[in-house]
């Protein structure tokens, strides 16, 4: 039998509802509007790929776009400390939204601000 993953325990529905919440602040976000395009559409369908695979679900991300190599995606956009707090926070509301909570909740969570910080290329100093 197959082994139960986050993925199974969030499901499908709850992850989109959390994608979209999450985009919808990210857009109104001061420090993050500057980086985004205006059409979030196509990162919001990209994002439910992506969480879908890093929560244990299927590979939908890397099936269409090959490694995630996220970090090196990233570099082409000024990832500053402030940013990936500001990224983190909108997260964190779109769960409270979503009422995804408990243990589900701080584990995912807790792999997002390692994935952030990870994502950071530029310092605070420059913007
Ligand atoms: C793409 C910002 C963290 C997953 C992007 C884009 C920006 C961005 C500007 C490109 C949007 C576009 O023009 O299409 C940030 C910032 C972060 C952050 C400021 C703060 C640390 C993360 C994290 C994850 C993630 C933690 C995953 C857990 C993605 C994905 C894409 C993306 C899947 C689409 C990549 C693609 O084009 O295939 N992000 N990001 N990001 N980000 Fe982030």
């Amino acid at each position: 039998e197959k082994r139960t993953v986050p993925y199974d325990i969030i499901g499908e529905e709850t992850l989109s509802k959390l994608v979209d919440a999450f985009y919808y602040r990210v857009a109104r976000h001061p420090d993050l509007i500057p980086i985004f395009p205006e059409d979030l559409t196509e990162v919001a369908r990209k994002q439910k790929q992506f969480l879908t695979q890093f929560l244990g679900g299927p590979t939908l991300y890397s099936d269409e776009h090959g490694h995630p190599m996220m970090r090196a995606r990233h570099l082409p956009h000024e990832i500053t400390p402030k940013r990936a707090k500001a990224w983190l926070s909108c997260m964190s509301a779109a769960m409270d939204e979503v009422k995804l909570d408990g243990s589900i909740r701080e584990q995912f969570f807790s792999r997002l601000v390692l994935t952030a910080q990870h994502m950071v290329n530029t310092p605070d100093t420059t913007i």
